[in-house]
């Protein structure tokens, strides 16, 4: 189960291992490309649109393996109309699976203080609360409008990375919940694998890997709980297969901060 479909690139690769793929995405329009690039594995291939928090619900029985590759997809920021980027003009969008509640509209709808906290929270910016007022006084609407007021309070310097980079990671962590579906499928894993299956996760921030990591550990029984002769409490269901995690040596800027962890279920 690929969980994170987006344009089908793992997919295809497993398919071409000689797996049987079913594709979940919460984005309609990533369903509709992937399908369309793996049409020639034929019912090797099952889409499904769905979330990491109801899928689990609807693949019946349990797999072999569950795949992650958290975030947003090329293809999601580079399409200008999707709003998830500040190097073009668009409405403040920001939602993957394309309904509920706009990033211009959380910030509407969020007071300061935890609008604040958002930025801080997720975005681990350290100026969330300057921002958050000025978020709140302005309403921007497009990614342009909001990445102006960032730059007028916080000016580039010859900076690398723009000054509304974290502003941006915050609110559409946010929009769509990442961090709570992170943790509803994390906590649906031992029960979506067969006995050998493997999950593996791809993270691309702090934020994202710390939960993973520490899941993986406490089904590991890994630094948990100990009784008098040194069992651990809870027996553990399964092993780490990359203690320390994989990262990668390609310095494409996207897969740069990758981590990849795999978690056994024995
Ligand atoms: C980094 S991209 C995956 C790219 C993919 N591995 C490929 O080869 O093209 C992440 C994808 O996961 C989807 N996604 C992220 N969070 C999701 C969630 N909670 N439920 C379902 N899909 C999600 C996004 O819509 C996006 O298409």
């Amino acid at each position: 189960m690929d969980c994170t479909l987006g344009w089908g690139g793992h997919s295809e690769a497993l398919l071409e291992a000689g797996a049987s793929v079913i594709g979940v995405d919460r984005d309609p329009d990533a369903l509709e490309a992937a399908s369309a690039r793996l049409v020639r594995f034929g019912d090797r291939f099952t889409p499904l649109l769905a979330t990491f928090s109801t899928s689990p619900r609807l693949i019946g029985e349990p797999v072999d393996g569950v795949f992650a590759d958290l975030g947003v997809s090329s293809p999601q920021l580079d399409r200008p109309e999707r709003g998830f980027s500040f190097r073009f003009d668009a409405p403040l969008d920001m939602r993957m699976s394309q309904e509920g509640e706009t990033a211009a509209e959380l910030i509407e709808r969020l007071g300061v203080s935890d609008l604040a906290r958002v930025l801080r929270n997720y975005g681990e910016d350290n100026r969330a609360l300057p921002f958050a007022k000025a978020m709140k006084r302005e309403l921007p609407k497009t990614t342009r409008q909001l990445a102006e007021l960032i730059e007028r309070m916080a000016p580039r310097k010859g900076k690398k990375t723009h000054p509304a980079t974290k502003v941006f990671q915050g609110l559409r962590i946010a929009v769509n919940d990442e961090l709570g579906e992170l943790e509803a499928l994390l906590a649906a894993l031992p029960d979506m694998l067969v006995v050998g299956g493997r999950a593996a996760i791809i993270s691309f921030h702090s934020l994202e890997d710390r939960l993973v990591k520490r899941r993986f550990r406490e089904l590991s029984g890994v630094g948990t709980e100990r009784d008098a002769y040194g069992h651990p409490v809870t027996p553990p269901l399964g092993r780490l297969v990359h203690p320390k995690g994989l990262t990668t040596s390609d310095d494409n800027p996207r897969a740069r901060s990758a981590r990849l962890r795999v978690w056994e279920k024995t």
